[in-house]
């Protein structure tokens, strides 16, 4: 079996979502158009923010870098996958596979980080208020939003160090529509239990550290609002849980397909699609509804402003998430 790198294989043959031409021609139009709303409506939160000199605070330059990040993370993959739909038989050379492993983990590896960087700075404003100002600043911000790409980067460049120099001798076939690093890993021609269990580690660790990271920010900030906050209580709560949602959403995928790496199940490939398409649809729809309500809540705070006499800096700051 093993031949050594000089036969190599030059491509690897994607099995995409469906092989029934029907199904596949209806997938062809339904992510044709989901593409479209992500691109377009993660662009329109960009240039709103870019425009708007009142949403150069921390938390809308995250978001509009998320939405960057969302575009690059429906990008790497899925115009190929659409292409794919009519096109047989689908293949990606080998170069084109490690560059979608590499993308792929850069970008949903930027995308945790920068999740539990909002999750934090929302915690400094509801659960510190009044340290607001000197714990968070557009420069702290540039910092946390240049560290989520370096260890977006880092991470997957220590996933690609163990797997491009890999055996990869004859079998070629993966069983998704783009190179699920789970899959082709068991691609090479040697034993790859320990290649696996790096890649789990390092995945899996990046992961769950994010991700309880995420749950514990926010479930403060939930008993927190619970506890202080008569008023919008009920949306605060809502807003919370949209974002909890959003966030597992985003996980639950990630987790499930890296906590059983070693059995190919089928739900891998619905998952996938969840996390490289619905996540990044979500973010605009979950975040941006919530750009309305500002501006209703900044008309209530006026009145209870002028009524109750609360320090305005402080209202703000709550009513950013409370919203
Ligand atoms: C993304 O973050 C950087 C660093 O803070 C900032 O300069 C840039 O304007 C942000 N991008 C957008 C589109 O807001």
């Amino acid at each position: 079996m093993n031949q050594g790198n000089n036969s190599r294989v030059a491509e690897f043959v994607l099995l995409g979502l469906s092989s029934s031409w029907e199904l596949q021609y209806f997938f062809f139009m339904l992510f044709n158009f989901l593409y479209i709303i992500i691109v377009l409506g993660n662009l329109l939160i960009v240039l709103t923010v870019i425009s708007e000199p009142a949403l150069h605070i921390p938390m809308y330059i995250m978001l509009s870098n998320l939405s960057i990040l969302d575009v690059f993370l429906a990008t790497y993959a899925t115009p190929k996958m659409i292409h794919d739909f009519l096109h047989e038989p689908k293949t990606i050379s080998f170069e084109g596979c490690m560059a979608q492993i590499f993308l792929l983990h850069v970008f949903a590896g930027g995308e945790m980080v920068l999740l539990v960087a909002m999750a934090y700075d929302r915690y400094v404003a509801i659960c510190k208020p009044l340290h607001y100002a000197t714990i968070m600043n557009l420069c702290k911000c540039t910092g946390l939003i240049v560290g989520s790409w370096v260890i977006g980067v880092m991470h997957s460049l220590s996933q690609l160090a163990f797997t491009v120099n890999l055996p990869f001798c004859g079998p070629n076939v993966v069983n998704n529509y783009y190179c699920d690093l789970t899959l082709v890993i068991k691609l090479a021609c040697t034993d790859t239990y320990i290649p696996e269990v790096l890649m789990l580690l390092d995945s899996g660790l990046m992961g769950v550290a994010s991700f309880l990271l995420l749950l514990t920010s926010y479930t403060v900030i939930l008993v927190t609002v619970q506890r202080c906050s008569s008023v919008d209580m009920t949306k605060a709560r809502s807003t919370l849980t949209a974002h909890i949602i959003v966030v597992s959403l985003f996980f639950g995928p990630c987790i499930f397909i890296y906590a059983w790496p070693f059995s190919n199940f089928p739900v891998d490939k619905v998952l996938s699609v969840f996390s490289t398409v619905f996540t990044p649809i979500l973010n605009p729809i979950i975040y941006t509804l919530r750009n309305k309500e500002v501006k209703l809540a900044m008309h209530k705070l006026k009145t209870r402003y002028v009524c109750s006499g609360l320090p305005s800096q402080l209202s703000l700051l709550r009513l950013d998430v409370l919203s």
